[in-house]
């Protein structure tokens, strides 16, 4: 009988390797910090019962997994996020998926936070200055460098998908004394009525409730994407929804990309629409350079996805996308599959 093989496509670190070398496996690994090549993958792939990879591995699509043929029995990918593979091309092969929700809630919710606070607070602009050695000519001074503060009366956070970042995100900024937050949600644990009034409780908040997005825009001072990527969620935030939104209204996407148009936001904080972004994603990322309209932006504070990037939770991550390869070819219940 062959040695089942298992194709991983990049460096995932001594503790997830370890994990994967207590069972008997023919591992190939790309064992570099940057993504395996296509034609790598592609050489390597065919025959393989397991593939590990990663976000930026894109796409794992039907072509991809005809050529890796009959044996793959699971994807295992070290993000939370799934848009990179083409799911329904998993399930019709019977190929389990497996992603790594939970580990990273409180890394991702941290940035959020941190995002907010640097675009209300002119963040980018502020560093900028003293990085140009303009600060001995730009004393302190009254109004200079001033922002919205998150922590004043009434302010209002508007989540645009409220999942488990989003309330992890929620719990934070209940410390800075925010007490009224909407949100909208699709698809699945959309009714969530029961768990909102539970929420209200615990956190002694004076409003949650679900609005449709046109509500949420013109209600919200700062408003936060945390859903997933794909065809659902693209461009919810357009130059309609900006357009809504109010002039000294944060937006903060830490989730994917595409759930912002990039050219309508660049345009907004242009002409004004609102006050700032905070982006750990674009679309089209990596490809953003020093002439993408939104780094033409001084108000537009862009952080290169970088939101689970601790230690503890990209190993954490690395560890769960490890153990889930393991226990799917085992037969057992991953510790996180993507279902229909
Ligand atoms: C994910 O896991 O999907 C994130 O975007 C990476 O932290």
């Amino acid at each position: 009988m062959s040695i089942p093989k298992v194709v991983v496509t990049y460096n995932i670190g001594e503790e997830a390797l370890a994990i994967l070398k207590k069972h008997p496996m023919e591992l190939v690994l790309w064992s570099e910090d940057r993504n395996a090549p296509r034609e790598w993958l592609v050489e390597n792939i065919p025959g393989a019962v397991g593939l590990l990879c990663m976000l930026t591995d894109k796409p794992i699509d039907g072509a991809l997994l005809d050529i890796a043929g009959p044996n793959l029995q699971v994807v295992s990918t070290v993000s939370v996020g799934y848009d990179h593979i083409d799911f329904q091309a998993l399930s019709q092969r019977n190929i389990k998926l497996g992603h790594t929700p939970d580990v990273l809630t409180e890394a991702v919710a941290d940035i959020t936070v941190m995002l907010a606070l640097m675009a209300s607070r002119n963040g980018r602009i502020a560093v900028e200055a003293v990085e140009a050695g303009k600060w001995p000519s730009t004393p302190w001074s009254l109004f200079a460098f001033c922002g919205p503060q998150i922590s004043s009366p009434g302010y209002t956070v508007g989540f645009v998908g409220f999942g488990r970042i989003a309330q992890a995100t929620l719990r934070r900024l209940r410390s800075f004394g925010i007490d009224r937050f909407l949100y909208n949600n699709t698809g699945r644990g959309s009714s969530r009525e029961s768990a909102d009034v539970d929420l209200r409780q615990q956190f002694n908040l004076k409003e949650l409730r679900r609005v449709e997005l046109d509500e949420l825009a013109a209600e919200c001072d700062l408003i936060i994407t945390l859903t997933p990527g794909g065809a659902l969620t693209h461009h919810l935030v357009n130059e309609s929804f900006l357009r809504k939104m109010k002039k000294t209204a944060i937006l903060v996407n830490p989730s994917r990309g595409t759930v912002v148009d990039s050219n309508a936001l660049a345009l907004a904080l242009k002409e004004s629409w609102i006050w700032a972004a905070g982006l750990d994603v674009v679309e089209g990322e990596p490809n953003v350079g020093l002439d993408h309209p939104l780094v033409q932006q001084p108000r537009a504070v862009l952080l290169p996805h970088i939101g689970s990037a601790t230690f503890e939770t990209r190993i954490a991550m690395a560890c769960t996308a490890a153990e889930n390869l393991i226990r799917a070819l085992a037969g057992e219940p991953l510790l996180a599959e993507v279902k229909q």
